[in-house]
């Protein structure tokens, strides 16, 4: 049961404690006249599939402030199956960038493609609706270190953009 009086921890985690996957078929109510996903129904499955991934990490309620350059590769069309997958890239003071990716994949020959690939950055929130800390992240392996490197870099970027 959820419990929001309670203080999250800041007990470092790994990006696999929070990576978080939603599988589920594309169906005529998610799709455009061309009968492929909507863009914006595949954006709100990036920022659900995002979010948990960012309250897994942060033990509370996490809101999104941005979305870095987001980019429809290639389309879902109806009956193909969605894959969204996030993990944390990398925690800050009260951010966190979270990588997610959507992809696509044949029932038929379970060949998987590349739909969307965005960074999000998610703010972790207090009862009061106030940024609160994060816990660190724990890197796991080269490409974790590789990761949280690079993220470090796109925020410096995200700041200097804030500022302007
Ligand atoms: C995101 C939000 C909580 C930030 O609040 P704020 O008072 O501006 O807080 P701060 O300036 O102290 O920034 C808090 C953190 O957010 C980060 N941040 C704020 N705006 C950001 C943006 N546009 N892009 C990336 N990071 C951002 C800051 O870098 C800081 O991170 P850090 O603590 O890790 O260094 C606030 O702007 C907000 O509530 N926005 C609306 C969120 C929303 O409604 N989302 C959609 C529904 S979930």
């Amino acid at each position: 049961m959820s419990d929001e009086t309670q203080t999250p921890t800041l007990t470092a985690k790994s990006p696999s404690a929070s990576k978080t996957v939603q599988t589920q078929l594309v169906f005529p109510e998610h799709a455009n006249a061309l009968g492929n996903a909507f863009g914006g129904q595949v954006m709100s499955w990036a920022d659900m599939v995002g979010g948990i991934c960012a309250m897994r990490h942060t033990g509370g309620l996490a809101v999104t402030a941005s979305v870095d350059d987001l980019q429809f590769e290639h389309p879902l069309a109806i009956g193909d199956i969605a894959v969204v997958e996030a993990r944390v890239n990398a925690a800050f003071r009260t951010s966190l960038e979270v990588e997610v990716s959507v992809w696509g994949e044949s029932m038929h020959t379970h060949e998987r493609w590349l739909c969307v690939n965005a960074r999000m950055t998610f703010v972790a929130i207090d009862a009061q609706r106030k940024p609160r800390a994060v816990a660190p992240l724990v890197p796991e392996s080269d490409d974790d270190v590789r990761r949280m490197r690079e993220a470090s870099a796109r925020r410096q970027e995200r700041l200097a953009k804030r500022k302007k």
